[in-house]
């Protein structure tokens, strides 16, 4: 793993596991107030609404660099700034991963291809709270079956984590209903190098969110919490390479991975999903 990648605070380190110890991670996780969750809110959905301002750029010949001007330009025109602008030394204001790519891409004078795909990563700051969501691409309008089945296990991958989430449930609830759907019955590689991540005041704060963790594991779920829950899943092998640049992580077998990513906010009942857009994907069964 690349330093600056370690750095992002959500690179999974060995120690994870021992604190899946539920107490270490419980006196860390804030508790947002109702007016924190109003901010959250609103950045939450600036941050979705980035998304399907630039659905209709992803076409074939556009490069990654202009997706990041167009992006960088809409957030700063809504008041916001383009969190990962300077994050930990991140040249750029959103992330574009494509194909092989499963996180942290650069963007830059990459032309896109009919049948590429491509994860568009917005994080927003606005008011002092962060907003952060993912969601794929397929440019031109179609893929491979075998790589559009891809995208959908993964985006029922994480509304199946969504779904765990509630007062009283565990973090690692979260993780076992993804991997359990995307590596077990689908047989797809989990990324575990990557995790999901609280969120709220700063862009990468406890607890870390697993996307393989165990049942009845880790940090019991409290209403006013707020977290991330972005899966990474792979074609082939979980396993990563992170490159010279020191933030592209891509497959090492070098198949094409995809990525979903929601900010929620556990509440009195359940959750609320703050990064919801009105044509975003949302299984039937989900409430
Ligand atoms: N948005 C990414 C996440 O989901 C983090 C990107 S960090 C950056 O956590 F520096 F690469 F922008
Ligand atoms: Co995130
Ligand atoms: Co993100």
């Amino acid at each position: 793993m690349g330093f600056a990648a370690a750095m992002a605070g959500r690179l999974r380190s060995l120690t994870t596991r021992v604190l899946y110890g539920a107490a270490r991670d419980e006196m860390a996780v804030e508790i947002k107030s109702k007016a924190e969750i109003e901010k959250m809110r609103t950045t939450c959905r600036l941050a979705a609404s980035v998304l399907e301002f630039i659905e209709p750029h992803v076409v074939p010949g556009v490069t990654t660099g202009e997706l990041d001007r167009l992006c960088h330009d809409y957030i700063v025109k809504h008041g916001a700034y383009p969190s990962p602008l300077n994050y930990k030394g991140f040249p750029k204001s959103i992330c574009t991963s494509v194909n092989e790519v499963i996180c942290h891409g650069i963007p830059g004078n990459r032309a896109l291809k009919a049948g590429d795909i491509i994860n568009l990563d917005i994080t927003t700051t606005l008011d002092g709270y962060f907003g952060d969501c993912s969601d794929m691409f397929v440019v031109g309008g179609g893929t491979t079956p075998e790589v559009e089945k891809l995208i959908d296990v993964t985006r029922e991958s994480l509304w199946l984590g969504i779904a765990e989430v509630a007062p009283g449930k565990q973090i690692g609830d979260i993780g076992a209903a993804i991997s359990e759907f995307a590596g077990k019955r689908h047989g797809y590689g989990v990324v575990e190098a990557f995790c999901g991540h609280g969120i709220g005041r700063e862009f990468h704060m406890p607890p870390q969110v697993s996307h393989v963790g165990k049942r009845g594991v880790g940090l019991r779920m409290k209403p006013g919490m707020t977290f991330t829950i972005e899966p990474m899943i792979n074609l082939g092998t979980k396993h990563c390479d992170v490159l010279g640049d020191g933030w592209t992580a891509v497959t090492q077998d070098k198949k094409w991975s995809a990525q979903a990513e929601h900010t929620v906010l556990v509440t009195e009942h359940g959750h609320e999903v703050l990064t919801l857009r009105e044509r975003g994907y949302r299984p039937k069964w989900a409430s």
